[in-house]
Order: structure tokens, then C-alpha cells, then sequence
């Protein structure tokens, strides 16, 4: 089958599908989970569109196919390419300057290289894929070369940009050595969505003194080869989740069934404390295990009465910086384990494993307290996850104020992770939370996340690109 063209192409780094040989040695294509997906698919699935995207493993490749009514798009990676545009100038350059420097960010010439050629095939296969007078959305910070480069090539697309992850203040931009490159790469957009608003404002306030361009409110004002003057709006649009669909799997019977299995299963504790994050270093992992460590040495926490489950999903562990925090994770974990469980009352169960769908929302329900506790994170949709999944209207959200997330999650218990001893405070406030106020405040944090979903989200941002 040949793909036709479509009138909206999402660009991302990943491509949303699951590739696995089949029975017949043929490569088997399904959908795969995951935040961006959840996030497009229904749009996408209405508008007979296309996702561009690498298919997540070094080389391969397949001819585009439609799934669930989407054309899939691969962009084939080399292995060099992976390494030195995904898990270098992606991954150990842009994602620790762009996350407060939290580990230091390297700057390799070749990283940048790879950075600009993989981002050249990624707007060459867009521009292939989209119709005349259409609109390409590219995601996120693998790809910030993406909308100059497609706008060169078909000037009759409107393109958008939307930055998933925070885009820091310009006195650490400023590092970046090919930081013009980077802004000028985002400005060949119309629309530029960011998170936080704090985040478009660092982004116009770099563009103001790197690139000597003017802003007016939240607009950039690019001066085109041609003389002439093009708009460019960057605001916040904050990201959201299929909250409809996490609220309807938190009421299956199943997972209900599930979620009184578990606590059964971790010895019926009187409360249980819940933390779910990809592997990395912006999560603050660390800073809520010491927290917890510290709770139980001092004897304000006990087990078996309390008990802690993390799942750390596998991630980007090729990167040097992501085998450290294993192992900084691990080696506290099983100091947790070992000083203060006991046969049958383990005091933490750890997991580095992913969960599918199901197994996810009946440990959301089974969670007495959620421990975000995030050092710096755009958004943070297993917050918002944790509140759609609290049917029952009831558990307690501890939520970093250093989420997007808690731009909007008001009602939570806000804490500042690097503050040891208030993050030891907040976690105590929740434990001891009375199931008066863990609905009163549950409530006004479901309210929040089911009005403000991620079909709300998509529509508001292809609403304000189409108006540009
Ligand atoms: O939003 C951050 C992000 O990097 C997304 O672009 C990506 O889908 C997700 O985190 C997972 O990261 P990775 O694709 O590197 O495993």
C-alpha cells in the first residue's frame, strides 16, 4: 500500500508502534501505549493523518502502513545515529540542559552533527507525507531543527512545535554552543506550545538576547530573507490524558478486584506509598527514597504498618548518567530493604519493570499516598494519571512544585524535593491525611484533570495553529 498524503503529520522521535517478527519470520505491526500516543491518536484517528516517526530499533525499516486508520512513517536510524543524535546530543546534551543542568550536559561536535542530519531525514519524510496546504506538528526537543527545515521545504504548511519537556532560563541556554541554530530552528513554526508559561518565557526572553529579534507579547517577530516580517506565537498549552479512559479503567471490576489484591498481597498495611517514574535523574527517585529511608530510621514511619512500591521503567540505559542512578537507586533500595523489612514485610517492593495499562491503575487505586517528586519535569502525567485513576475520590498526591503539573494540581500536598527534611514533613501530612480531606481535596484535583483532558489539549493547540 502506498500512503496517501495527509492533512495532519505528527512528527515525533519515536514512532508509536510495536514491531516484532511474526510467525512467518514478517514483521508483525501493532500500536504501542504511551503518553504522545494517547495524547494524538483520537485526534489523529478523525483526521486520517500520519505520524512520522523512527520505529525504535538500530536499522529497522518497513514501507508506511495505515494502523488504526494512521499512516505510520518510519524514519530508519543507523546505529551510529542512535548514538550520537538520540542517546548523545538528545539525550546527554539537550535533555540535562534543558532539566537545570541536574547532571552536567556534554557538548560534542559530532553529537550536533548526527543531531542536524537525523533532523533533516525527519523533515524530509514529513514533508513527503503532507498535503498541500496541511499541517505538520512536530514534537519535542530530539526535533527542534524539524520546523525551519520543513518550512524550507513546503513554505505552503503551516507547521507547529510543541516542547514536552521545560525550556530553561537563557542564563543556561546560553551554554549551548549552537543555541542560534536551535532558536531559529523552532521559529520556522507558527506556533510554539510549551508546557509552563515560565517556559515560553525563557524561550522568548533567549530569542530576545541570542538572536536580536523582537517579541511582542507572546509573539516573535522573524524577519524573512525576503524582507518581509513573519509572526510566530509561543505560549503555554499544558499537556493533559486521556482522563476519560484512565477514570473508566480504574472502575473495571477487574482492576478493582486487582488493586484489593495487591494491598492483600503487600500484607494489608495501613498505608501504602506509591512512586512510578521512567529511570531518570529528573525524577528525584532518590531524594523520596531518602526521604522514606530516613522516616523509618527515625521512627516516625514502621513497617508493616507502612510499606513503599516503586516502578522505575527501564530508560536510555546506553547513557552513562542513567547506569549511575540505577545504581545509586539500587544500592539504596536494598539498604531500605535490608535494615528495616523483615520475612513477609518487606518495608520497599522495587520494580524495574514496565506495567501494562491494567496493573498500573489497580497500584493507583491500591496507593494510600503518590510521591511525585519530580526536580524539574514539564508536565508530569503520572500525577494527573493518580487523580483520573482515584474513582473512590480518595489517596493523598505529594506533588513536586517543580511539575508543570503543579501549575494546575493546586490541591495536592506541593513540596520542594531538595528539601529533605520538608519532603519528610509533606510525606508524614499524607499518611496521616483523614479521608475528610483526602476527598476534599481529591475532588477538586479529579475536576481539574476532567475538564482540562487531552483531547482539550490537542484541540486548543491545532485551534490556535489553524488561526495563525
Ligand atoms: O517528553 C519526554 C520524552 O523524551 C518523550 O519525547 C519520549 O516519548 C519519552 O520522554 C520517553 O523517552 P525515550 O523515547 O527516550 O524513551
Amino acid at each position: 500500500m502506498t500512503a496517501a498524503l495527509s492533512d495532519l503529520v505528527v512528527v515525533s522521535n519515536r514512532l508509536p508502534v510495536d514491531v516484532s517478527p511474526g510467525p512467518d519470520g514478517s514483521l508483525v505491526h501493532g500500536r504501542s501505549p504511551g503518553g504522545l500516543v494517547t495524547a494524538l491518536e483520537p485526534v489523529l484517528s478523525q483526521r486520517s493523518g500520519a505520524w512520522v516517526g523512527w520505529p525504535g530499533a538500530p536499522g529497522l525499516t518497513f514501507d508506511p502502513i495505515s494502523l488504526d486508520g494512521i499512516w505510520s512513517v518510519p524514519v530508519p536510524l543507523s546505529p551510529h545515529e542512535i548514538s550520537n543524535y538520540y542517546e548523545g546530543f538528545s539525550n546527554a546534551t539537550l535533555w540535562p540542559l534543558y532539566h537545570d543542568v541536574i547532571t552536567r550536559p556534554e557538548y560534542h561536535r559530532e553529537w550536533h552533527e548526527a543531531y542536524r542530519t537525523v533532523n533533516a531525514k525527519f523533515a524530509e519524510a514529513a514533508a513527503g507525507a503532507v498535503a498541500k496546504g496541511g499541517t505538520v506538528w512536530v514534537h519535542d526537543y530530539q526535533l527542534q531543527l524539524v520546523p525551519s527545515m520543513v518550512k524550507q521545504l513546503r513554505p505552503d504548511v503551516k507547521v507547529g512545535f510543541f516542547n514536552h519537556i521545560p525550556f530553561p532560563p537563557e542564563a543556561l541556554f546560553a551554554q549551548l554552543p549552537w543555541r542560534r541554530e536551535i532558536l531559529m530552528g523552532l521559529l520556522g513554526a507558527d506556533l510554539i506550545g510549551f508546557q509552563r508559561a515560565q517556559d515560553a518565557g525563557n524561550f522568548r526572553s533567549c530569542v530576545r538576547r541570542l538572536t536580536g529579534l523582537t517579541t511582542r507579547g507572546h509573539h516573535v517577530l522573524v524577519r524573512e530573507s525576503d524582507g518581509s516580517v513573519r509572526d510566530v506565537m509561543c505560549s503555554a498549552f499544558p499537556i493533559s490524558i486521556d482522563s476519560a479512559a484512565v477514570d473508566s479503567r480504574a472502575r473495571l471490576p477487574r482492576v478493582q478486584a486487582r488493586a484489593r489484591e495487591i494491598r492483600s498481597e503487600l500484607g494489608n498495611p495501613d498505608r501504602i506509598l506509591f512512586g512510578v517514574d521512567r529511570l531518570d535523574y529528573t525524577k528525584g527517585i532518590s531524594h523520596r527514597l531518602k526521604a522514606y529511608e530516613e522516616l523509618l530510621r527515625e521512627g516516625r514511619l514502621h513497617v508493616p504498618g507502612v510499606v513503599m512500591v516503586q516502578v522505575a521503567s527501564p530508560s536510555r540505559d546506553n547513557v552513562s548518567a542513567y547506569q549511575s542512578l540505577r545504581d545509586d537507586v539500587e544500592t539504596t533500595v536494598g539498604r531500605i530493604a535490608g535494615d528495616f523489612g523483615s520475612l513477609g514485610s518487606p518495608a520497599i517492593h522495587y520494580l524495574h519493570q514496565n506495567q501494562d495499562a491494567d496493573e498500573m491503575a489497580a497500584l493507583y487505586l491500591a496507593a494510600d499516598v503518590m510521591l511525585v517528586t519530580a526536580l524539574r519535569d514539564g508536565m508530569n502525567l503520572v500525577a494527573k494519571e493518580y487523580v483520573a485513576s482515584r474513582v473512590d475520590g480518595r489517596g493523598a498526591l505529594v506533588l513536586s512544585e517543580f511539575t508543570g503539573a503543579a501549575d494546575e494540581l493546586r490541591q495536592a500536598i506541593l513540596v520542594n524535593p531538595h528539601d529533605i527534611d520538608g519532603l519528610k514533613g509533606s510525606i508524614l501530612r499524607a499518611v496521616a491525611m483523614n479521608p475528610k480531606e483526602q476527598r476534599r481535596r481529591m475532588q477538586a484535583l479529579r475536576r481539574r484533570v476532567i475538564e482540562n483532558d487531552v483531547s482539550a489539549w490537542a484541540t486548543s493547540f491545532l485551534g490556535a495553529l489553524a488561526d495563525r
